[in-house]
């Protein structure tokens, strides 16, 4: 099979993908750039989308996450093997069996074992915990439940074109801030942070950090820093007044999105914004 950048998509299912938003993204955003920055890579929905030609660089402060991320990069078929074995292992009453692989990624958490293992047991876990949430505890350990979903964990010949795709992209790991440092005028920094709250329950504990108040306002303070520079900025987030209050400057436009993650029904439809610099 010769293997091209085309057809690649997400290996892992993400709270917030911008599934909903690709035609509008794809509409708006500018028709040239340099690099590519994507600062909250989360499951790479846009950047898979996007598949941009240039130099890529992504980062997101979820470690394990970026593992995965660094091992399909360098190690694909290693990693395969991993999970071929842990889907064959799976037996007839599979509840049990998800709940030890959980303790065995939980315990190679604690110990910062951040290796192949690792990568392929948050693949197997995401492919079979509740909605393809990753949410941890107060010490940083993976705490969804089982879904009784009786699906593959990989699709071998997607893990392969990623791989490839992967291999011109600066795969980084911390803070966002940190990851745009080195954009400059013309590259274009695609910004899709975890949503400011709707509620009191909003669903945004991505990490045992979370991303608070202050961080949107962070957020907003490199945008405009990010804009004197000379980068083409797009940011998304739900439509709410204090989002429209931090971006006051910049152009926006607004989109009915179906939510899956609110248990309350009335709250399925939503609005998302997406707001540029240019
Ligand atoms: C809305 S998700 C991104 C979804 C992604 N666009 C997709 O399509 O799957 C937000 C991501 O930001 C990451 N994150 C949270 N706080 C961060 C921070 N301070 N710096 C960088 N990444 C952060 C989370 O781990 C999560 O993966």
């Amino acid at each position: 099979m010769i293997l091209t950048d085309k057809n690649v998509a997400p290996f892992i299912k993400w709270a917030g993908g911008k599934r909903q938003l690709l035609p509008y993204i794809q509409e708006l955003m500018p028709k040239t750039y340099d690099n590519y920055y994507e600062p909250f890579i989360g499951g790479g929905a846009v950047l898979f989308h996007l598949m941009p030609q240039k130099e890529v660089i992504i980062n997101d402060i979820n470690k394990a996450l970026i593992n995965v991320y660094r091992q399909i990069k360098y190690h694909p078929n290693e990693l395969m093997q991993y999970l071929t074995k842990i889907d064959a292992d799976i037996p007839l009453e599979h509840k049990a069996y998800y709940y030890e692989q959980r303790e065995q990624f939980n315990d190679k958490m604690m110990k910062d074992e951040y290796d192949l293992e690792l990568a392929a047991l948050f693949i197997y876990l995401n492919k079979h915990c509740f909605n393809g949430l990753y949410r941890v505890n107060s010490k940083g350990l993976f705490n969804v439940p089982f879904n009784n979903s009786n699906v593959k964990s990989f699709n071998a010949e997607n893990i392969l074109a990623v791989s490839h795709f992967l291999q011109k992209v600066t795969i980084l790991e911390g803070d966002f801030e940190h990851a745009c440092q080195n954009a400059k005028k013309g590259d274009f920094i695609f910004l899709d942070s975890p949503y400011a709250p709707l509620n009191d329950t909003s669903f945004e504990a991505y990490t045992k950090e979370g991303f608070d108040i202050p961080s949107h306002k962070r957020l907003a303070k490199l945008f405009g820093e990010l804009s004197s520079r000379g980068c083409y900025c797009m940011l998304t987030n739900h439509n709410t007044e204090f989002i429209n209050d931090l971006y006051q400057d910049y152009h926006k436009k607004v989109i009915t999105v179906r939510r899956y993650i609110n248990s309350d029904a009335k709250n399925r439809k939503g609005e998302e914004i997406i707001i540029t610099n240019y």
